[in-house]
């Protein structure tokens, strides 16, 4: 198993924010921690968590991408700061845990099958004939 990693778009808005503060940072912000929060409690310490600056995803954001050595990365977006922390850590545990990253559409949580945004191949791929 090669451990997968989760990247969050810090600097993603929501449509509901207003200018961030201390006290209210953005959406993609509170995701991340939401994401860190959420690990925590379930225990799982496979999956690395990184904040990342823009995924170019801004119109659809919050926005993750979920990637690995060798692997099919995927891009998430549509995701809300509050909501989707199980679902982006349940999709990187299965991501991780496939040889490939090309996990079972169906068992994937479902506003991951709904909004992912991309996939993309990992480098070296060979083109099957
Ligand atoms: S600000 Fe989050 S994808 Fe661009």
């Amino acid at each position: 198993m090669t451990p997968s990693t989760l990247y969050v778009c810090t600097t993603c808005r929501s449509s509901a924010d207003a200018a961030p503060s201390a006290d209210r940072p953005r959406a993609g912000e509170r995701l991340l921690m939401a994401a860190r929060e959420r690990a925590t409690v379930d225990a799982d310490p496979e999956t690395r968590i990184v904040g990342v600056e823009c995924l170019s995803n801004c119109s659809r954001g919050c926005t993750v991408a979920v990637a690995a050595p060798g692997k099919w990365t995927y891009v998430i977006g549509n995701l809300d700061g509050e909501q989707h922390a199980g679902d982006i850590l349940a999709f990187a545990r299965q991501h991780s845990a496939h040889e490939t990253g090309v996990t079972v559409w169906r068992e994937r949580p479902e506003h991951i099958r709904k909004n992912t945004i991309a996939r993309v191949p990992p480098m070296n791929f060979q083109e099957s004939s």
